[in-house]
């Protein structure tokens, strides 16, 4: 008997899960559990549980195959530890516990020899070269810049005919996401939010009304965005994603950038900090229905606590007299009005950071967003003429670029002549 179920139990991750995990799998994870193919796509809403159903499926692998190397890869270490952190989660709560030789907080050797490491990709997937791996975990793929995935990623399976999964949101159309999810090779599977027992139709209602129908479209129903008209297009932005978001320190050099919206729009800040030629975002906020007031005192404690640089305001509308309240208090503050022929100098300069690859970003799909909604135009005259997508909003993108814009005047030639 005892046999038998040892035998279940190394045949059917679910059986695994259920018995020696404690963790009852919804439905949709037992099919994903029990999938065998070598490659395997889940493009999915949020929250649906996918982090936690790959971290059973990888346990699974490292126990029931000795002497291999799995790998958790995201983007950012932040994302891929937060993966790794269900992992020993669930080994820590289990009688797995007794098959650990060693555990850190990003690697886990079991007794068999197995191994489970998880990595940031990094913009060019430096961190994983050297590495066999048979079994090739890569979380929030969306978020990865595409070479990193065929020229690091996928070698690393070259001799043990290893498996790799990708679970995530979706992005754009212009990536080995999208390819994969429309491929016959790979095992497909489309998860909106709303197959989670645990989501509920309210909290995805209120969340349509909070952040917006095409943020709305992405994280919960897992639709692919079109952003071939984007200004920053999501391949512009992949090599970008760094982790970078930290605590202000009052011996650093920060910029900041604030777009007080108007009634309907949101108020946004952003502040980065210039280390040597490269920018860094290190904190932003964005609300709705904030009053400025409200926003000038947070901008003025952030000054007293962290010591601005410069501070570039978008005075455009109701802007002016933030300025000039900001100036009384001592700020030192540049206003700005958007005109056509200012957004285009402010988005162009933002534009050949990211080119440049001079700036990180967070991978925070809030940001993100903001950035890839922007949409150009040519006009008549040779210039741009920029707009965003219905049930979108760009007023964090304009905060980020006034930021680099305030690194830029300050620096005097600018950053991107090398300062
Ligand atoms: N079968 C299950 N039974 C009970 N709770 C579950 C189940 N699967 C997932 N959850 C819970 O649902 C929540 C979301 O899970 P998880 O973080 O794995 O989802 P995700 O799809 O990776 O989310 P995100 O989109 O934020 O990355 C967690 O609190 C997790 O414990
Ligand atoms: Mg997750």
């Amino acid at each position: 008997m005892e046999k038998e179920k040892l035998r279940v139990m190394r045949d059917d991750p679910v059986m695994f899960s259920k018995l020696v995990l404690k963790f009852n799998p919804f439905d949709y994870q037992e099919k994903l559990l029990r999938d065998d193919s070598d490659r395997l796509i889940a493009i999915s809403g949020r929250q649906i549980g996918k982090s936690t159903c790959s971290a059973i499926k990888l346990i699974h692998f490292a126990i029931t195959h000795p002497k291999t190397t799995s790998i958790i890869v995201s983007a950012t270490l932040r994302q891929s530890m937060e993966t790794f952190s269900k992992v020993l989660d669930f080994i820590n709560s289990s009688i797995l516990k007794d098959s650990v030789k060693r555990m850190t907080k990003t690697h886990i050797l079991f007794k068999n020899r197995s191994r489970i490491i998880c990595l940031p990709s990094g913009r060019y997937g430096s961190t994983l070269r050297g590495l066999t791996v048979s079994f090739a975990l890569i979380d929030e793929a969306s978020f990865i810049h595409e070479e990193v995935i065929t020229q690091a990623i996928l070698p690393m399976l070259a001799t043990t005919h290893g498996k790799i999964w990708m679970l995530t949101t979706p992005y754009d159309k212009d990536h080995i996401t999208y390819r994969c999810f429309n491929s016959q090779n790979w095992s497909v599977y489309h998860l909106p939010s709303s197959v989670s027992p645990l989501i509920k139709k309210e909290f995805l209602d209120e969340q349509r009304q909070l952040i917006g129908e095409e943020r709305f479209r992405l994280e919960y129903l897992a639709e692919f965005v079109d952003d071939v008209n984007s200004y920053f297009p999501m391949t512009l932005l992949r090599p970008c994603f760094e982790d970078c978001l930290e605590d202000l320190k009052s011996d650093k050099e920060y910029f900041a950038g604030y777009d007080p919206g108007s009634k309907e729009s949101f108020a946004a800040i952003v502040v980065v900090e210039r280390l040597k030629d490269h920018i860094y975002t290190r904190y932003f906020r964005a609300a709705k229905n904030i009053p400025y007031s409200q926003f000038t005192v947070e901008i003025s404690d952030l000054h007293k606590k962290f010591g601005l640089v410069n501070l570039a305001i978008d005075m455009t509308g109701l802007g002016n007299p933030i300025v000039e309240h900001a100036k009384e208090i001592g700020l030192p503050v540049t206003g700005f009005n958007l005109t056509q022929r200012f957004k285009e100098e402010l988005l162009s300069n933002l534009r050949i950071l990211f080119e440049q690859k001079k700036i990180s970003l967070p991978q925070n799909l809030q940001l993100i967003n903001s950035l890839n909604c922007i949409e150009y135009q040519r006009t008549r005259t040779g210039g741009y003429q920029f707009s965003h997508r219905i049930g979108t909003s760009d007023d964090l993108a304009y905060a980020l670029a006034l930021a680099c814009w305030a690194v830029k005047e300050y620096s005097g030639k600018g950053i991107l002549m090398g300062i």
